[in-house]
C-alpha cells in the first residue's frame, strides 16, 4: 500500500526557503510506494504550487476558513486553496486548538474542506495533562466525535483522521508506537469498523518512520521538523 508523507512545515520556512526546499524535492528521485504533499505556509503556496505544477508532489493547507468567503481578516479560503491546486487541508492541528479553535469550529472546517473537495487531514490528539490524568482516549474519542458530527459515512471515508499526541510533537515524545496503535484501535472502535484511513504525527523521523507507518494501523505520517530539509525529507521517503 502506497505511504502518505504529509509535510506540515507551519511557519518555520520563508518564502524563499520554501521554494528551494520544493525545488530540491521536484528534482529527487522520490521512491513511488510513498506519495509527498507538501502543506507549506498560506504566503508561499502560491509560490510552491509554481514549482510543483506537473510533478506527482502533491500541495496542501496549513488551515482554513470555515466559510468561502466574507469579512473574515486573515483567513484562508478553500476556493483559494483549491485555486493554487491544494488537493488536502490540515485541520485542526494542535497549534491551531492552543490558540482557541473549537471542535464546534473543527467540525465546520471539515465540511468546508469536502465540500470543496479536499481532503482533509484532521488531527485530534490528547496533551500529556491528559494521557497523564489518564483521560487520552475519553480526549481522543471526544474531538473525533465532534469532529465528525453530521459528515456523512460517505463522507468520512475521504477523511484523513491523524492521530497526533500533542506531547509526542518535537522536541518531545515520541510515544511508543505499540502505544500509537492502541489508539488508533480506539479510533476505529470509536468509528465503527477498521475502513477509515489513519495518520499519525509526531516526532516521525527517517529512524522510525518504518515502525509507525506499518500500514496496518497507520498509512501515513504528518511530519514538522523532519520535512523542514529536502534530504531529511527524502530520507525519510
Ligand atoms: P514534528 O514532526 O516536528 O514532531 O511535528 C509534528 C507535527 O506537528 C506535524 O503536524
Amino acid at each position: 500500500m502506497q505511504r502518505l508523507i504529509i509535510a506540515n512545515w507551519k511557519m518555520q520556512l520563508t518564502v524563499s526557503q520554501a521554494v528551494h526546499v520544493a525545488l530540491m524535492l521536484r528534482h529527487s528521485r522520490l521512491p513511488r510506494r510513498s506519495r509527498l504533499v507538501l502543506c507549506p505556509s498560506a504566503t508561499a503556496i502560491g509560490a510552491v504550487s509554481r514549482v510543483l505544477h506537473g510533478s506527482p508532489i502533491a500541495l496542501g493547507g496549513q488551515d482554513l476558513s470555515p466559510s468561502l468567503k466574507g469579512p473574515y481578516t486573515g483567513d484562508v479560503s478553500a476556493r483559494d486553496l483549491k485555486a493554487y491546486g491544494c488537493q488536502y487541508v490540515i485541520v485542526g492541528h494542535s497549534d491551531r486548538r492552543a490558540l482557541g479553535e473549537t471542535d464546534a469550529q473543527v467540525n465546520a472546517k471539515v465540511k468546508t474542506a469536502l465540500g470543496a473537495r479536499l481532503t482533509p487531514v484532521l488531527c485530534i490528539g490528547e496533551r500529556w495533562a491528559d494521557r497523564k490524568a489518564g483521560r487520552a482516549v475519553r480526549v481522543v474519542q471526544q474531538q473525533l466525535r465532534s469532529a465528525l458530527e453530521r459528515v456523512s459515512p460517505a463522507q468520512r471515508r475521504n477523511v484523513l483522521v491523524t492521530y497526533e499526541p500533542v506531547w509526542a510533537i518535537s522536541p518531545g515524545g515520541p510515544i511508543a508506537p505499540a502505544e500509537a496503535f492502541r489508539m488508533a484501535r480506539v479510533i476505529w472502535r470509536t468509528l465503527g469498523g477498521r475502513s477509515q484511513p489513519l495518520i499519525y504525527g509526531g516526532s516521525v523521523v527517517q529512524r522510525n518512520a518504518a515502525s509507525f507507518l506499518d500500514g496496518v494501523h497507520f498509512r501515513g505520517g504528518l511530519v514538522g521538523q523532519a520535512s523542514l530539509r529536502a534530504r531529511s525529507l527524502v530520507a525519510l521517503l
